[in-house]
Protein backbone atom coordinates (compact mmCIF):
# COMPACT_ATOMS: atom_id res chain seq x y z
CA UNK A 1 0.00 0.00 0.00
CA UNK A 2 2.41 2.50 0.86
CA UNK A 3 4.77 1.99 -1.62
CA UNK A 4 2.29 2.77 -4.20
CA UNK A 5 1.72 6.13 -2.36
CA UNK A 6 5.04 7.27 -2.60
CA UNK A 7 5.90 5.82 -5.85
CA UNK A 8 2.41 7.36 -7.28
CA UNK A 9 4.10 10.85 -5.33
CA UNK A 10 7.14 10.95 -7.04
CA UNK A 11 5.77 10.13 -10.72
CA UNK A 12 3.28 12.68 -10.90
CA UNK A 13 5.19 14.02 -13.74
CA UNK A 14 4.53 11.27 -15.68
CA UNK A 15 0.65 10.94 -14.42
CA UNK A 16 -0.09 14.29 -15.00
CA UNK A 17 -0.01 13.90 -19.09
CA UNK A 18 -3.29 12.19 -18.87
CA UNK A 19 -4.83 15.11 -17.38
CA UNK A 20 -7.53 16.61 -19.36
CA UNK A 21 -6.20 20.47 -19.56
CA UNK A 22 -7.24 23.21 -21.96
CA UNK A 23 -4.60 22.12 -24.61
CA UNK A 24 -6.90 22.90 -27.12
CA UNK A 25 -7.54 26.47 -26.40
CA UNK A 26 -5.14 29.22 -26.93
CA UNK A 27 -2.19 28.70 -23.73
CA UNK A 28 -3.36 29.78 -20.55
CA UNK A 29 -2.35 33.49 -19.53
CA UNK A 30 0.60 33.58 -16.78
CA UNK A 31 -2.08 34.45 -14.36
CA UNK A 32 -4.33 31.89 -14.77
CA UNK A 33 -1.87 29.39 -15.12
CA UNK A 34 -0.71 30.72 -11.42
CA UNK A 35 -4.04 30.59 -10.41
CA UNK A 36 -4.70 27.49 -11.27
CA UNK A 37 -0.71 26.54 -9.11
CA UNK A 38 -2.97 27.66 -6.20
CA UNK A 39 -5.88 26.09 -6.48
CA UNK A 40 -4.12 22.71 -7.18
CA UNK A 41 -1.74 23.56 -4.05
CA UNK A 42 -5.08 23.95 -1.95
CA UNK A 43 -6.54 20.56 -2.96
CA UNK A 44 -2.99 19.01 -2.77
CA UNK A 45 -2.51 20.42 0.80
CA UNK A 46 -6.07 19.13 1.68
CA UNK A 47 -5.52 15.51 0.12
CA UNK A 48 -2.30 15.55 2.04
CA UNK A 49 -4.33 15.14 5.41
CA UNK A 50 -7.19 13.41 4.56
CA UNK A 51 -8.02 9.80 5.62
CA UNK A 52 -10.74 8.82 2.68
CA UNK A 53 -8.44 7.62 0.22
CA UNK A 54 -6.22 5.13 2.75
CA UNK A 55 -7.54 1.66 3.00
CA UNK A 56 -8.52 1.85 6.74
CA UNK A 57 -9.89 5.06 6.05
CA UNK A 58 -8.41 6.23 9.04
CA UNK A 59 -4.88 6.96 7.91
CA UNK A 60 -3.31 9.55 5.44
CA UNK A 61 0.12 11.11 4.43
CA UNK A 62 -0.41 13.32 7.48
CA UNK A 63 -0.55 10.41 9.76
CA UNK A 64 3.17 9.48 9.20
CA UNK A 65 4.70 12.99 7.91
CA UNK A 66 3.31 15.35 10.04
CA UNK A 67 3.21 18.94 8.84
CA UNK A 68 3.31 20.08 12.03
CA UNK A 69 7.19 18.66 12.59
CA UNK A 70 7.89 19.29 9.44
CA UNK A 71 6.94 16.19 7.49
CA UNK A 72 9.15 13.87 10.33
CA UNK A 73 6.85 11.55 12.14
CA UNK A 74 4.28 12.62 14.71
CA UNK A 75 5.37 10.03 17.58
CA UNK A 76 8.21 8.38 19.37
CA UNK A 77 7.13 4.70 17.59
CA UNK A 78 9.89 3.05 15.85
CA UNK A 79 8.03 2.66 13.21
CA UNK A 80 4.61 3.26 12.14
CA UNK A 81 1.55 1.33 11.79
CA UNK A 82 -0.64 1.01 8.59
CA UNK A 83 -2.51 -1.75 6.35
CA UNK A 84 -6.17 -2.11 6.39
CA UNK A 85 -6.63 -2.28 9.91
CA UNK A 86 -4.10 -0.03 10.87
CA UNK A 87 -1.83 -2.85 12.56
CA UNK A 88 0.58 -3.89 10.15
CA UNK A 89 3.97 -1.91 11.37
CA UNK A 90 6.11 -1.01 8.32
CA UNK A 91 9.97 -2.08 8.39
CA UNK A 92 11.43 1.39 8.58
CA UNK A 93 11.18 4.72 9.91
CA UNK A 94 9.12 8.03 8.05
CA UNK A 95 12.34 10.61 6.82
CA UNK A 96 10.69 14.13 6.88
CA UNK A 97 9.92 15.30 3.60
CA UNK A 98 11.60 18.27 3.20
CA UNK A 99 14.14 19.33 0.78
CA UNK A 100 13.32 16.80 -1.42
CA UNK A 101 14.14 18.73 -4.22
CA UNK A 102 17.89 18.65 -3.66
CA UNK A 103 17.99 14.77 -3.08
CA UNK A 104 19.72 13.79 -7.13
CA UNK A 105 18.04 11.05 -8.99
CA UNK A 106 19.74 7.62 -8.08
CA UNK A 107 23.43 7.13 -9.02
CA UNK A 108 25.82 4.31 -8.90
CA UNK A 109 28.92 6.89 -9.64
CA UNK A 110 27.95 10.10 -8.52
CA UNK A 111 30.30 13.39 -9.98
CA UNK A 112 29.10 16.30 -7.78
CA UNK A 113 29.78 19.39 -10.28
CA UNK A 114 27.78 21.73 -8.09
CA UNK A 115 28.69 21.48 -4.40
CA UNK A 116 32.62 21.04 -5.27
CA UNK A 117 34.98 22.70 -6.87
CA UNK A 118 36.80 18.41 -8.30
CA UNK A 119 34.17 17.34 -10.17
CA UNK A 120 36.35 14.01 -11.46
CA UNK A 121 35.69 12.60 -7.73
CA UNK A 122 33.42 9.26 -7.90
CA UNK A 123 31.35 9.71 -4.74
CA UNK A 124 29.83 5.97 -5.23
CA UNK A 125 25.90 4.87 -4.86
CA UNK A 126 23.84 8.65 -4.56
CA UNK A 127 20.24 9.86 -4.68
CA UNK A 128 17.01 8.45 -5.69
CA UNK A 129 14.18 8.79 -2.93
CA UNK A 130 13.38 6.39 0.58
CA UNK A 131 16.19 4.92 2.69
CA UNK A 132 17.34 3.02 -0.24
CA UNK A 133 16.85 4.94 -2.94
CA UNK A 134 15.29 2.48 -5.39
CA UNK A 135 12.73 5.16 -6.78
CA UNK A 136 13.24 8.45 -8.45
CA UNK A 137 12.13 11.51 -9.71
CA UNK A 138 12.77 10.44 -13.10
CA UNK A 139 11.44 8.10 -16.10
CA UNK A 140 12.57 5.25 -13.81
CA UNK A 141 9.11 5.26 -11.81
CA UNK A 142 7.17 4.59 -14.87
CA UNK A 143 8.57 1.29 -14.70
CA UNK A 144 7.55 0.63 -10.87
CA UNK A 145 4.75 -1.10 -10.46
CA UNK A 146 2.26 2.19 -10.87
CA UNK A 147 0.01 -0.23 -13.37
CA UNK A 148 0.64 -3.03 -11.79
CA UNK A 149 -3.09 -4.70 -10.98
CA UNK A 150 -2.70 -5.43 -7.66
CA UNK A 151 -1.40 -2.28 -6.09
CA UNK A 152 -3.26 0.54 -8.77
CA UNK A 153 -6.38 -1.41 -9.71
CA UNK A 154 -8.00 -1.22 -6.28
CA UNK A 155 -6.70 1.84 -5.61
CA UNK A 156 -6.59 3.70 -8.83
CA UNK A 157 -11.12 3.40 -8.92
CA UNK A 158 -10.53 3.89 -4.89
CA UNK A 159 -8.43 7.47 -4.97
CA UNK A 160 -11.08 8.48 -7.96
CA UNK A 161 -14.06 7.85 -5.78
CA UNK A 162 -12.49 9.45 -2.88
CA UNK A 163 -11.68 12.55 -4.75
CA UNK A 164 -15.35 13.04 -5.91
CA UNK A 165 -16.28 13.21 -2.62
CA UNK A 166 -14.25 15.67 -1.35
CA UNK A 167 -15.53 18.71 -0.42
CA UNK A 168 -12.20 20.28 -2.49
CA UNK A 169 -13.47 18.51 -5.42
CA UNK A 170 -14.75 21.79 -7.00
CA UNK A 171 -11.69 23.04 -6.47
CA UNK A 172 -9.81 20.41 -8.53
CA UNK A 173 -12.28 21.20 -11.11
CA UNK A 174 -11.83 24.73 -11.01
CA UNK A 175 -8.48 24.09 -11.81
CA UNK A 176 -8.30 21.26 -14.50
CA UNK A 177 -11.55 21.96 -16.02
CA UNK A 178 -15.22 20.50 -15.27
CA UNK A 179 -14.81 16.90 -16.24
CA UNK A 180 -11.54 16.38 -14.97
CA UNK A 181 -13.07 13.54 -12.56
CA UNK A 182 -15.63 12.04 -14.16
CA UNK A 183 -12.90 9.23 -15.30
CA UNK A 184 -10.62 7.50 -12.79
CA UNK A 185 -7.60 7.84 -14.62
CA UNK A 186 -8.33 11.09 -14.69
CA UNK A 187 -9.29 11.89 -11.35
CA UNK A 188 -6.39 9.66 -10.34
CA UNK A 189 -3.73 11.93 -12.18
CA UNK A 190 -5.83 14.70 -10.69
CA UNK A 191 -5.35 13.73 -7.05
CA UNK A 192 -1.34 13.03 -8.17
CA UNK A 193 -1.46 16.94 -9.55
CA UNK A 194 -2.51 18.24 -7.00
CA UNK A 195 0.13 16.61 -4.55
CA UNK A 196 2.75 17.45 -6.82
CA UNK A 197 1.56 21.07 -6.82
CA UNK A 198 1.58 20.93 -3.04
CA UNK A 199 4.73 19.41 -2.57
CA UNK A 200 6.14 21.87 -4.78
CA UNK A 201 5.45 24.67 -2.95
CA UNK A 202 9.10 25.70 -1.53
CA UNK A 203 7.76 27.89 1.09
CA UNK A 204 6.54 24.73 3.00
CA UNK A 205 8.84 21.97 1.77
CA UNK A 206 12.31 23.79 1.26
CA UNK A 207 12.14 27.39 3.46
CA UNK A 208 15.23 27.42 4.46
CA UNK A 209 14.10 29.46 7.58
CA UNK A 210 16.44 27.54 9.85
CA UNK A 211 18.51 29.65 12.60
CA UNK A 212 21.57 28.31 10.75
CA UNK A 213 20.48 29.62 7.33
CA UNK A 214 19.44 32.98 9.14
CA UNK A 215 23.62 32.62 10.62
CA UNK A 216 25.01 31.75 6.93
CA UNK A 217 23.03 35.17 5.41
CA UNK A 218 24.63 37.22 8.05
CA UNK A 219 21.02 37.90 9.82
CA UNK A 220 21.77 36.44 12.97
CA UNK A 221 25.05 34.72 15.58
CA UNK A 222 24.96 31.85 16.59
CA UNK A 223 25.81 30.76 20.65
CA UNK A 224 29.14 30.33 21.43
CA UNK A 225 28.04 26.21 22.05
CA UNK A 226 26.15 26.53 18.82
CA UNK A 227 29.49 27.58 17.21
CA UNK A 228 31.63 25.42 18.94
CA UNK A 229 29.20 22.90 17.76
CA UNK A 230 29.29 23.21 13.92
CA UNK A 231 33.45 23.28 14.13
CA UNK A 232 33.10 20.17 15.95
CA UNK A 233 30.67 19.17 13.29
CA UNK A 234 32.76 20.16 10.62
CA UNK A 235 36.20 19.17 11.88
CA UNK A 236 37.46 15.99 10.17
CA UNK A 237 39.76 14.83 13.20
CA UNK A 238 36.88 15.59 15.64
CA UNK A 239 33.12 15.04 14.56
CA UNK A 240 33.22 14.78 10.50
CA UNK A 241 30.04 14.94 10.09
CA UNK A 242 29.60 17.31 7.47
CA UNK A 243 32.02 14.90 5.06
CA UNK A 244 28.41 13.23 5.02
CA UNK A 245 26.01 16.06 5.81
CA UNK A 246 27.51 18.77 4.31
CA UNK A 247 27.10 22.13 5.92
CA UNK A 248 28.75 24.55 3.53
CA UNK A 249 27.00 26.89 1.10
CA UNK A 250 27.87 25.12 -2.79
CA UNK A 251 30.34 27.27 -4.72
CA UNK A 252 27.20 28.76 -6.75
CA UNK A 253 26.28 29.99 -3.74
CA UNK A 254 23.54 26.89 -3.07
CA UNK A 255 22.62 26.52 0.61
CA UNK A 256 23.54 23.37 2.26
CA UNK A 257 21.39 20.65 1.82
CA UNK A 258 22.79 18.85 5.43
CA UNK A 259 23.27 15.63 3.26
CA UNK A 260 25.09 14.61 0.61
CA UNK A 261 22.68 12.07 -0.46
CA UNK A 262 25.10 8.84 -0.24
CA UNK A 263 24.33 5.22 0.54
CA UNK A 264 26.54 4.43 3.25
CA UNK A 265 26.75 1.66 5.69
CA UNK A 266 26.80 2.63 9.61
CA UNK A 267 25.90 -0.83 11.00
CA UNK A 268 23.47 0.47 12.71
CA UNK A 269 22.66 -1.93 15.36
CA UNK A 270 19.19 -4.25 14.68
CA UNK A 271 16.19 -3.21 16.16
CA UNK A 272 14.97 -6.37 17.76
CA UNK A 273 10.84 -3.98 18.06
CA UNK A 274 10.55 -4.83 14.50
CA UNK A 275 8.53 -7.24 13.41
CA UNK A 276 10.37 -8.22 10.75
CA UNK A 277 13.60 -8.59 12.87
CA UNK A 278 11.94 -11.48 15.14
CA UNK A 279 12.98 -13.96 12.16
CA UNK A 280 16.75 -14.11 12.77
CA UNK A 281 17.10 -14.83 9.25
CA UNK A 282 15.59 -11.66 7.68
CA UNK A 283 17.51 -9.28 7.53
CA UNK A 284 17.01 -5.28 6.14
CA UNK A 285 19.88 -4.55 3.75
CA UNK A 286 19.20 -1.76 2.32
CA UNK A 287 20.12 -0.99 -1.30
CA UNK A 288 20.80 -4.81 -1.86
CA UNK A 289 17.10 -5.72 -0.65
CA UNK A 290 14.82 -6.89 0.17
CA UNK A 291 12.56 -3.82 -0.40
CA UNK A 292 15.06 -2.58 -3.36
CA UNK A 293 15.44 -5.29 -6.02
CA UNK A 294 17.75 -4.22 -8.40
CA UNK A 295 20.73 -4.83 -6.71
CA UNK A 296 19.95 -8.38 -5.12
CA UNK A 297 23.31 -10.53 -5.04
CA UNK A 298 25.28 -7.57 -5.12
CA UNK A 299 27.12 -7.54 -2.35
CA UNK A 300 29.02 -4.22 -2.15
CA UNK A 301 25.52 -2.59 -2.06
CA UNK A 302 24.54 -4.70 1.02
CA UNK A 303 23.87 -2.44 4.18
CA UNK A 304 23.58 0.79 2.66
CA UNK A 305 21.14 2.89 3.40
CA UNK A 306 20.97 6.89 1.78
CA UNK A 307 22.39 9.93 4.14
CA UNK A 308 19.26 11.43 5.53
CA UNK A 309 19.37 15.86 5.54
CA UNK A 310 19.48 16.65 9.14
CA UNK A 311 17.51 19.83 8.27
CA UNK A 312 14.71 19.66 10.72
CA UNK A 313 15.77 16.30 12.55
CA UNK A 314 15.38 18.09 16.28
CA UNK A 315 11.66 17.18 15.82
CA UNK A 316 11.92 13.74 14.52
CA UNK A 317 11.81 11.21 18.18
CA UNK A 318 12.77 8.43 16.14
CA UNK A 319 16.38 7.88 14.23
CA UNK A 320 18.17 6.14 11.61
CA UNK A 321 16.38 4.21 8.90
CA UNK A 322 14.77 1.20 11.47
CA UNK A 323 13.80 3.39 14.02
CA UNK A 324 16.60 2.18 16.47
CA UNK A 325 17.40 5.30 18.74
CA UNK A 326 15.06 7.91 19.93
CA UNK A 327 17.48 10.74 21.56
CA UNK A 328 19.42 12.71 19.28
CA UNK A 329 22.40 12.91 21.59
CA UNK A 330 21.80 9.01 21.89
CA UNK A 331 22.80 8.98 17.62
CA UNK A 332 25.97 10.73 18.45
CA UNK A 333 27.32 8.92 21.02
CA UNK A 334 26.75 5.93 18.73
CA UNK A 335 28.79 7.92 16.62
CA UNK A 336 31.55 7.97 18.98
CA UNK A 337 31.75 4.81 20.06
CA UNK A 338 30.70 2.51 17.93
CA UNK A 339 33.74 0.60 17.84
CA UNK A 340 35.10 1.80 21.06
CA UNK A 341 32.08 0.14 23.20
CA UNK A 342 30.40 -2.67 20.92
CA UNK A 343 29.10 -4.12 23.72
CA UNK A 344 26.62 -0.81 24.42
CA UNK A 345 25.02 -0.84 20.96
CA UNK A 346 24.82 -4.71 19.95
CA UNK A 347 23.34 -7.56 21.03
CA UNK A 348 25.03 -10.11 22.46
CA UNK A 349 24.97 -14.49 21.25
CA UNK A 350 24.02 -17.75 23.22
CA UNK A 351 27.02 -17.34 24.65
CA UNK A 352 26.75 -13.76 25.95
CA UNK A 353 29.29 -12.54 23.45
CA UNK A 354 29.00 -9.45 21.86
CA UNK A 355 27.77 -9.76 17.98
CA UNK A 356 30.05 -7.62 15.58
CA UNK A 357 27.69 -4.96 13.72
CA UNK A 358 24.42 -7.51 14.49
CA UNK A 359 22.77 -6.16 11.36
CA UNK A 360 24.77 -6.80 8.77
CA UNK A 361 25.90 -10.42 7.96
CA UNK A 362 29.74 -10.57 8.69
CA UNK A 363 30.67 -11.20 5.01
CA UNK A 364 29.21 -7.52 4.37
CA UNK A 365 31.31 -6.10 7.15
CA UNK A 366 33.70 -4.69 4.11
CA UNK A 367 31.29 -2.45 3.66
CA UNK A 368 30.73 -0.66 6.93
CA UNK A 369 32.23 3.03 6.53
CA UNK A 370 35.42 3.60 8.54
CA UNK A 371 36.19 7.07 8.14
CA UNK A 372 36.09 10.02 11.09
CA UNK A 373 34.19 9.52 13.65
CA UNK A 374 35.03 5.88 13.39
CA UNK A 375 38.79 6.00 12.11
CA UNK A 376 41.01 4.45 14.46
CA UNK A 377 38.85 3.76 17.20
CA UNK A 378 39.00 0.75 18.82
CA UNK A 379 38.08 -1.14 22.29
CA UNK A 380 40.20 1.74 24.77
CA UNK A 381 40.44 4.26 22.31
CA UNK A 382 39.29 7.91 23.33
CA UNK A 383 36.09 8.83 21.65
CA UNK A 384 36.32 11.77 19.01
CA UNK A 385 34.00 13.62 21.38
CA UNK A 386 33.57 13.92 24.71
CA UNK A 387 30.46 14.56 26.59
CA UNK A 388 30.35 18.18 26.41
CA UNK A 389 31.54 18.45 22.75
CA UNK A 390 28.19 15.92 22.30
CA UNK A 391 26.25 18.38 23.58
CA UNK A 392 27.79 20.45 21.49
CA UNK A 393 27.07 19.10 18.13
CA UNK A 394 23.05 18.22 19.36
CA UNK A 395 22.85 21.82 20.15
CA UNK A 396 24.21 23.07 16.89
CA UNK A 397 21.93 20.11 15.08
CA UNK A 398 18.93 22.03 16.63
CA UNK A 399 19.53 25.47 14.71
CA UNK A 400 18.56 23.33 11.89
CA UNK A 401 14.88 23.55 12.34
CA UNK A 402 13.00 25.84 10.16
CA UNK A 403 10.68 28.68 11.00
CA UNK A 404 13.30 31.27 12.80
CA UNK A 405 12.89 33.29 9.79
CA UNK A 406 9.87 34.44 8.39
CA UNK A 407 11.18 34.01 4.69
CA UNK A 408 14.32 32.38 2.58
CA UNK A 409 17.10 34.57 3.17
CA UNK A 410 19.23 33.35 0.19
CA UNK A 411 16.01 34.88 -2.31
CA UNK A 412 16.14 37.77 -0.87
CA UNK A 413 20.10 37.78 -0.95
CA UNK A 414 19.27 36.95 -4.28
CA UNK A 415 17.32 40.18 -4.92
CA UNK A 416 19.54 42.63 -3.35
CA UNK A 417 22.60 41.29 -4.73
CA UNK A 418 20.63 41.98 -8.15
CA UNK A 419 19.39 45.22 -7.29
CA UNK A 420 23.11 46.59 -5.87
CA UNK A 421 25.13 44.70 -8.56
CA UNK A 422 27.01 43.22 -6.33
CA UNK A 423 27.46 39.74 -7.54
CA UNK A 424 28.07 36.37 -5.48
CA UNK A 425 29.32 35.94 -1.76
CA UNK A 426 32.80 34.46 -3.21
CA UNK A 427 35.31 35.12 -5.75
CA UNK A 428 34.38 31.49 -7.50
CA UNK A 429 30.43 32.61 -7.53
CA UNK A 430 31.04 35.99 -8.80
CA UNK A 431 33.35 34.71 -11.65
CA UNK A 432 30.30 32.58 -12.90
CA UNK A 433 27.62 33.89 -15.32
CA UNK A 434 24.66 34.99 -13.30
CA UNK A 435 22.31 32.18 -14.38
CA UNK A 436 24.56 29.72 -12.44
CA UNK A 437 24.02 31.39 -8.87
CA UNK A 438 21.22 30.14 -6.25
CA UNK A 439 18.19 29.14 -6.75
CA UNK A 440 18.36 28.51 -10.18
CA UNK A 441 15.52 29.32 -12.72
CA UNK A 442 13.04 26.52 -12.14
CA UNK A 443 11.85 25.29 -15.76
CA UNK A 444 8.21 24.98 -15.96
C1 LIG B 1 2.28 4.31 7.31
C2 LIG B 1 3.18 5.44 7.27
C3 LIG B 1 3.28 6.24 5.98
C4 LIG B 1 2.25 6.85 5.26
C5 LIG B 1 0.76 6.80 5.52
C6 LIG B 1 2.89 7.57 4.17
N1 LIG B 1 4.25 7.40 4.25
FE1 LIG B 1 5.61 8.21 2.99
N2 LIG B 1 7.10 7.11 3.89
C7 LIG B 1 6.93 6.26 4.95
C8 LIG B 1 8.14 5.48 5.15
C9 LIG B 1 8.37 4.41 6.21
C10 LIG B 1 9.05 5.90 4.16
C11 LIG B 1 10.46 5.31 3.91
C12 LIG B 1 10.26 4.08 3.04
C13 LIG B 1 11.52 3.30 2.74
O1 LIG B 1 12.63 3.79 2.93
O2 LIG B 1 11.40 2.16 2.27
C14 LIG B 1 8.36 6.94 3.39
C15 LIG B 1 8.94 7.65 2.34
C16 LIG B 1 8.29 8.64 1.62
C17 LIG B 1 8.93 9.46 0.61
C18 LIG B 1 10.40 9.42 0.24
C19 LIG B 1 11.15 10.33 1.19
C20 LIG B 1 12.65 10.32 1.03
O3 LIG B 1 13.36 10.80 1.93
O4 LIG B 1 13.16 9.81 0.03
C21 LIG B 1 7.96 10.28 0.09
C22 LIG B 1 8.12 11.34 -0.99
C23 LIG B 1 6.72 9.97 0.78
N3 LIG B 1 6.97 8.99 1.71
C24 LIG B 1 5.50 10.60 0.53
C25 LIG B 1 4.28 10.17 1.06
C26 LIG B 1 2.98 10.65 0.61
C27 LIG B 1 2.72 11.71 -0.48
C28 LIG B 1 2.05 9.98 1.33
C29 LIG B 1 0.53 10.05 1.19
C30 LIG B 1 -0.02 9.90 -0.18
C31 LIG B 1 2.79 9.10 2.25
N4 LIG B 1 4.13 9.24 2.04
C32 LIG B 1 2.19 8.31 3.20
C33 LIG B 1 5.79 6.14 5.72
C34 LIG B 1 4.53 6.59 5.32
C1 LIG C 1 30.19 8.59 6.30
C2 LIG C 1 28.97 9.37 6.21
C3 LIG C 1 28.39 9.95 7.50
C4 LIG C 1 29.05 10.63 8.50
C5 LIG C 1 30.53 10.94 8.61
C6 LIG C 1 28.03 11.02 9.45
N1 LIG C 1 26.82 10.58 9.03
FE1 LIG C 1 25.04 10.86 10.02
N2 LIG C 1 24.12 9.60 8.71
C7 LIG C 1 24.73 8.99 7.63
C8 LIG C 1 23.84 7.96 7.11
C9 LIG C 1 24.13 7.04 5.93
C10 LIG C 1 22.70 7.95 7.94
C11 LIG C 1 21.52 6.95 7.85
C12 LIG C 1 22.02 5.60 8.37
C13 LIG C 1 20.97 4.55 8.56
O1 LIG C 1 19.83 4.88 8.93
O2 LIG C 1 21.30 3.38 8.36
C14 LIG C 1 22.89 9.01 8.91
C15 LIG C 1 21.96 9.38 9.88
C16 LIG C 1 22.13 10.37 10.82
C17 LIG C 1 21.14 10.83 11.76
C18 LIG C 1 19.69 10.30 11.86
C19 LIG C 1 18.77 11.18 11.02
C20 LIG C 1 17.38 10.64 10.84
O3 LIG C 1 16.58 11.30 10.15
O4 LIG C 1 17.07 9.54 11.32
C21 LIG C 1 21.71 11.80 12.54
C22 LIG C 1 21.05 12.57 13.66
C23 LIG C 1 23.07 11.94 12.08
N3 LIG C 1 23.30 11.09 11.03
C24 LIG C 1 24.01 12.82 12.63
C25 LIG C 1 25.37 12.77 12.36
C26 LIG C 1 26.38 13.43 13.16
C27 LIG C 1 26.11 14.31 14.35
C28 LIG C 1 27.59 13.08 12.61
C29 LIG C 1 28.97 13.42 13.12
C30 LIG C 1 29.25 13.01 14.48
C31 LIG C 1 27.32 12.24 11.46
N4 LIG C 1 25.97 12.07 11.34
C32 LIG C 1 28.30 11.72 10.62
C33 LIG C 1 25.98 9.29 7.13
C34 LIG C 1 26.98 9.92 7.86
Amino acid sequence: MHRFICVFFVTVAGVCAAVPGNEAGPSPSHARARERTALLREAGRAIFSDPAFSASGRQSCASCHDPARRYNPPNARDVQLGGPALRDPGLRAPPTLTYLDRVPPYDNHHFDSEDEADNSIDNGPTGGLTWDGRVDTGAQQAAIPLTSKFEMANSAAGVAAAVRKAAYASTLRAALGNDALDEDAHAFAAVARALAAFEDDDAEFSPYTSKYDAFLTGHTQLSAQEKRGLALFNDEKKGNCAQCHRSQRGLDGTPPALSDYGLIALAVPRNANLARNHDPAFFDLGACGPERKDKAGQTEYCGLFRTPTLRNVALRSTFFHNGKFHDLREVVEFYVTRDITPERWYAKDARGKTIAYDDLPARYHANINRDAPFAEQHPGAAPRLNAQEIDDVVAFMQTLTDGYLKTNPYRERRMTDRSSNLVGRTLSASSRPRSQIWPHPRPR
